[in-house]
């Protein structure tokens, strides 16, 4: 298959271009604004694979997208780009609805256009995959099933809001051009290469330096984490065997409270990594809640599990071991990504957070 990979360079993509190179999955080229969340270091590895392609530059723009359509011929679309922090959605949501809304728009606009154009063999294989997330469906009580496909949508964030306004483009580009789309709605992913403003990577070089570990309200609120490999197993298999114009929930079948999941990241780096007369959990700081934190996520992937027969191979404890090993292992991969504007970031949303 030639893959056409977009937001290929940040957490999620860039383990999954890794998988599909590794697995002979297919050719790829990678479109990649570069935004802060990116990091081309974790693809230095491809540089000299020929079946490999980066390119710099927006899914908006859609005389590049076009281009980059004729010239490489791919049998599938694997949309990764996006803004894709919560925190920075409440303090700036422009950019989340020029990528997640308007860059989603132009792709299809782009795939569309270049789908309907081929011979017929090309057209049946093609795949249009979106990534989402189970955020679209809002936020649920201790007792509430978990999110199934057919969930009525309630984002609560802009990011979430403009992932959703995302999926209802893809839908409607399947029910009324036909073009062959796939949407997924994955739980929170955690793993190597991850930017460290999401929490688990946060937590964990925070604590790795002494620094305090911030905690939103009471700590309480809950998300189902997955090991980012097994999400891209889950995608290959959605694309492989995936029903056109169906949906597919993808989760960890692992629900945690976040003071739970920081406590975790404590106990192993106290053992991996002893400072002496340091507890790390001691530096635990209960700081101001998010402007509408959900409460709690879950998702049912009983239909993928069902119909593709995938499941999750990590569980949690095998997961965050890998993880904490792998920033332990990559001092300058977290210099990196950590100079800079990340340093900004740091004080616009944590500084006037009162603890
Ligand atoms: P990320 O923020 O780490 O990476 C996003 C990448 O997209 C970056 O490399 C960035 O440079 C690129 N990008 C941003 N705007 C672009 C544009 N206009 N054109 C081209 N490239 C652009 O995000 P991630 O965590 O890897 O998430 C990837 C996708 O998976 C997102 O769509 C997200 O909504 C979805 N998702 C993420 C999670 C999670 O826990 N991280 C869970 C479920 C779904
Ligand atoms: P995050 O990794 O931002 O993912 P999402 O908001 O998409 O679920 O946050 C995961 C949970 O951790 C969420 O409930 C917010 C909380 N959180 C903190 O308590 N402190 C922090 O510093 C961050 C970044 C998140």
């Amino acid at each position: 298959m030639n893959l056409f990979v977009t937001g290929g360079a940040g957490f999620i993509g860039a383990n999954f271009i890794l998988q599909a190179r590794q697995q002979g999955w297919g050719r790829v080229v990678n479109l990649d604004k570069l935004t802060y969340a990116s990091n081309l270091q974790t693809l230095v590895d491809l540089e000299t694979d020929p079946d490999y392609t980066f390119v710099r530059g927006d899914i908006g723009n859609l005389e590049l997208v076009n281009h980059l359509f004729e010239q490489y011929q791919p049998d599938a679309v694997i949309n990764f780009a996006a803004e894709s922090h919560v925190d920075r959605s409440i303090l700036n949501p422009q950019d989340f609805i020029q990528t997640n809304v308007v860059g989603t728009f132009r792709l299809l606009e782009a795939a569309r256009n270049y789908w309907q154009h081929l011979a017929a063999t090309q057209r049946d294989r093609f795949r249009f995959l979106h990534v989402s997330t189970d955020e679209v469906y809002g936020s649920l009580g201790p007792s509430d099933p978990a999110f199934r496909e057919e969930t009525p949508y309630a984002p609560n964030s802009p990011y979430a809001a403009s992932k959703a306004a995302a999926d209802h483009l893809v839908r409607a580009y399947y029910h009324t051009y036909h073009l062959p789309t796939l949407t997924t709605h994955c739980s929170n992913n955690y793993g190597p290469r991850q930017f460290p403003e999401k929490l688990i990577p946060l937590i964990l070089l925070n604590a790795l330096e002494g620094k305090p570990l911030p905690i939103y309200g009471d700590g309480q609120n809950v998300r189902d984490w997955l090991y980012v490999t097994d999400h891209c197993e889950a995608l290959y298999q959605v694309l492989r065997q995936g029903q056109i114009g169906a949906t597919y929930n993808i989760g960890g079948q692992n629900e945690q409270t976040n003071l739970a999941v920081v406590e975790t990241i404590c106990t192993l780096l106290d053992k991996l990594v002893p400072q002496v007369g340091l507890s790390r959990s001691s530096l635990i700081t209960f700081v101001k809640d998010r402007p509408g934190h959900d409460r709690r996520y879950a998702i049912d992937c009983s239909k993928i599990s069902r119909e593709l027969g995938w499941q999750p191979r990590e569980n949690f404890d095998s997961g965050l071991a890998k993880t904490i090993q792998w920033y332990l292992d990559h001092p300058d991969w977290v210099a990196q990504v950590r100079s800079g504007t990340y340093q900004t970031w740091l004080k616009q949303n944590y500084d006037n957070r009162e603890t």
